[in-house]
């Protein structure tokens, strides 16, 4: 089913297109001829990606917003309109000892990661549901279940919206909307490689795989979801962390 015409006449909205997941999410989508309409903050990124994905036959546009605004997050929504997919990506890990995590820190990484997916499924989902037809994805974290001794507001703002797809998949999903997620374990990205610096190497003992993922391994998975080949799959988090380490010393 995961053709390059699989999406073809679909429309996809991708939050946090401008890097990382979300840019390889968009690249894939529109690859399967998905119309993409990517998010971010960062206008000159946004507008390059615009132009790379046209300029290999599909089409895309670039709508700038901040999640950390409540206003602007709905006004992504109006300019996107009716979207076919919705892929919740764009994320914030701000991973400090709570000690250290004061209001405001704790307050945009909500936003960010579980108030801007409940802003744009209700403004979007309603419209997939009259439709008839929808599929939407969640970028998770493995963070939301395996607790670390840092990070615990952003494990907490990533369970929050890991629980929204049982919820949004039992609400919608008797419409023809599914709603899914996938949680990514560690992941090589700007915002990965800006958080650890000269440690990035770490990433690579987190797991059994024993290695940090690349972007374009989530955006396969994101695309299974969002597409016709998971036309049954509605209320999952499907795991692409390379596998739990194990609790044993090895
Ligand atoms: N990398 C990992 O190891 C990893 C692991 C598990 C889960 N994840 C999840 O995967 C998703 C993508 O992560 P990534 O590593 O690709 O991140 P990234 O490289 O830091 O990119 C984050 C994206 O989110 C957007 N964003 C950040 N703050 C925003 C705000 N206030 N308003 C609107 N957009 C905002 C950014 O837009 P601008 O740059 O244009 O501002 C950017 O497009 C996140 O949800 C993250 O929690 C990542």
């Amino acid at each position: 089913m995961s053709t390059r015409t699989a999406l073809q006449g679909r429309t996809a909205l991708v939050t946090g297109a401008t890097s990382g997941i979300g840019k390889a999410v968009a690249q894939n989508l529109a690859r399967q001829g998905a119309e993409v309409v990517l998010h971010g903050r960062d206008r000159a990124r946004g507008e390059a990606l615009v132009k790379e994905i046209v300029s290999e036959g599909s089409s895309a546009r670039f709508i700038a917003a901040d999640f950390t605004d409540a206003e602007d997050t709905l006004r992504l929504a109006a300019e996107a309109g009716a979207v076919d997919i919705l892929v919740n990506n764009a994320g914030l890990f701000e991973l400090a000892p709570t000690a250290m995590t004061d209001a405001a820190s704790f307050d945009r990484q909500i936003a960010v990661n579980t108030r801007a997916p409940i802003l744009l499924v209700g403004a979007l989902a309603p419209g997939m549901a009259e439709r008839g037809h929808g599929s939407i994805v969640i970028v998770g974290s493995s963070a939301a279940r395996m607790p670390a001794p840092i990070g615990a507001a952003y494990g907490a703002s990533k369970a929050g919206a890991e629980i929204l797809t049982r919820y949004w998949a039992t609400e919608f999903g008797p419409a023809g909307v599914r709603v899914n997620t996938v949680s990514p374990g560690p992941v090589i990205t700007e915002g990965s490689k800006a958080m650890l610096g000269d440690n990035i190497g770490l990433m690579d003992s987190t797991n059994a795989r024993g290695r940090a993922g690349a972007p374009e391994e989530i955006a396969e998975v994101v695309s299974f979801l969002a597409g016709p080949a998971s036309s049954y799959v509605n209320g999952a988090v499907l795991f692409a962390d390379g596998g739990e380490r194990s609790a044993l010393p090895v």
